[in-house]
């Protein structure tokens, strides 16, 4: 989809309906990737894609979504909160572009299982996503959602 049509489109989908496949995966691993971080310091950051039922089980919050993304990192603070949402925000465009429901997810950190995330990192933010029957249409979207300034 052309990019201002999807920024517009996308929408946070709670419902699943199926798994995603490992091409799909691809494509928002990539994205995910392409994402901007803080000072360009990629290696503070891990992603840990969860397919494990018994690991997703484990997770509240995640509306059994069949693959859950955790971006994590080094010592977060500010900087790696803040790229985290860049990171999953990046996600999530790519994979409603494919047409899958996905939605980011800040409840589940607390519940991942143990040794679930790479030894030295902790969960900042997360992803949820599934196969949907939802559809991405353009939405009308207020212009004082978010209350705005202009100093000229
Ligand atoms: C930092 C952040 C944390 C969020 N955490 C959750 C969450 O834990 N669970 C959830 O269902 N949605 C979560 N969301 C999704 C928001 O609730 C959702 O984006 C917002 O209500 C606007 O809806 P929209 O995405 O359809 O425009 C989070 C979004 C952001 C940006």
């Amino acid at each position: 989809m052309e990019t201002e049509k999807m920024i517009i489109s996308r929408k946070a989908v709670r419902q699943y309906s199926g798994q995603i496949t490992d091409k799909q995966l691809h494509k928002i691993l990539l994205a995910g990737n392409a994402s901007p971080v803080g000072m360009g310091e990629y290696d503070n950051y891990r992603l840990t894609v969860i397919q494990n039922s018994e690991i997703l089980n484990k997770m509240s919050g995640i509306y059994n979504a069949p693959t859950v993304i955790v971006v994590s990192a080094k010592d977060p603070d500010a900087m790696e909160d803040i790229s985290a949402g860049a990171i999953a925000h990046n996600m999530e465009l790519a994979a409603e572009n494919q047409g899958l429901g996905a939605n980011y997810n800040m409840s589940c950190v607390g519940s991942i299982p143990n040794q679930t995330l790479p030894t030295g990192f902790k969960g900042v933010f997360a992803l949820t996503i599934g196969q949907t029957s939802e559809k991405f249409v353009p939405r009308e979207v207020p212009m004082d959602r978010i209350k705005t300034n202009i100093v000229k």
